[in-house]
């Protein structure tokens, strides 16, 4: 059976730019593959995050996903720490990369410039890790935002490498993108995320979302409400693309073009959508949170799945590679 795999850093909320650029891709995707997604807490260290604090966005991220309806019965729900093949077969592929193909990624230029207090060889062989979390798995299908394109061009190339030297191995694994691969943040300016502060979390309340809503940037030639608008360069539509049926976007398109809607209405209508899918998934991880030893239990339970998966795969990378003793 092909197989799914993905994963997300507990490194502070989830987003709605995680829940629509991957999340509902894991939902849909657990339908017909066989499953593992993964909380990558060891990608976390990255940046040095105090012990208590990884813990506790660990169990977040895992209530987070299971929230937007992945399905612990259909998909392998798991802890990447809790598989120690991760660290194992990172430090194999690491040894087949040139440090020209990791000088390349920007993702690590830009994290070095947001903490260069911190510029660690861990932020440098990050994607190494990452190409080890897919091929542990022989992934086919890897569901991520369209900032992970590099990564996983990078991870093609590394287990190309590998199939070139060792022998055939792995598979090609394809990126997934979902219909929202690139949701930009309440700035107008950047993609959402966690470090940007620019975020709509998805946890959040209605009240909260409003609030942050109401400072947030619409048509800028629009100042007054008397001002037509332009929907198309308007950040706060472009979200209402993502939750607002096309009939009602119409509405506030037209009404927006004649002045007859003002931005605080069409951001309320926003909040209120949002809050259609949001309010159901806050309820489900407030139950979730309720309930400590459940999750314990299935992330446990998924470790187990992801292990025996892992260590097939690992025995098998050990003799390719020469690492098996032969007794
Ligand atoms: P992370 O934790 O930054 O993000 C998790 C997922 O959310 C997507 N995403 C977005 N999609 C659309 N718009 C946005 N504004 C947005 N922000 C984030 C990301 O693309 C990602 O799919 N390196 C990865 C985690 C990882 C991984 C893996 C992914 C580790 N190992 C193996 C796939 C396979 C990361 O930092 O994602």
């Amino acid at each position: 059976m092909v197989r799914t795999m993905s994963g997300i850093q507990p490194t502070g909320n989830l987003h709605i730019g995680n829940y629509l650029g991957a999340l509902v891709n894991f939902v849909e995707l657990q339908q017909q593959y066989e499953s593992f997604f993964c909380v990558v807490d060891l990608h976390a260290l990255t940046q040095r995050p105090e012990a208590a604090v990884l813990q506790r966005a660990v169990r977040e991220v895992a209530i987070g996903m299971l929230a937007s309806g992945v399905d612990p019965d259909k998909a392998t729900l798991f802890v990447q720490s809790h598989v120690p093949q991760h660290s194992e077969l990172a430090w194999i592929l690491t040894c087949l990369t040139p440090l020209g193909d990791l000088n390349r990624m920007t993702q690590f230029k830009d994290k070095s410039a947001q903490q260069p207090e911190n510029i660690n060889a861990g932020l440098f062989t990050y994607p190494i890790l990452q190409t080890a979390d897919i091929a542990l798995y022989r992934a086919e299908r890897v569901p991520v935002g369209e900032d992970q394109d590099q990564h996983l061009e990078l991870a093609r190339e590394t287990l190309r490498r590998f199939n070139f030297v060792y022998g055939e191995t792995f598979p090609d694994p394809q990126t997934v993108r979902s219909k929202a691969p690139r949701v930009i943040g309440l700035d107008g300016q950047a993609k959402m995320s966690k470090s940007k502060g620019n975020e709509i979390g998805l946890f959040e309340t209605a009240d909260e979302t409003m609030l942050k809503l109401r400072g947030a940037k619409t048509d800028p030639a629009r100042l007054r409400k008397s001002d037509k608008g332009t929907p198309e360069v308007c950040n706060i539509f472009s979200y209402h693309g993502y939750f607002t049926s096309a009939e009602q976007r119409e509405e506030i398109a037209a009404g927006c073009r004649s002045a007859q809607l003002g931005c605080f209405d069409c951001k309320k209508m926003l909040a209120a959508n949002m809050e259609a899918v949001k309010g159901p998934i806050r309820e489900r991880a407030a139950v979730l949170r309720s309930d400590p030893a459940r999750l314990d239990d299935i992330l446990a339970a998924g470790a187990d799945k992801a292990r025996a998966a892992a260590e097939a795969t690992m025995q098998l990378v050990r003799e390719r590679v020469g690492l098996r003793r032969k007794d």
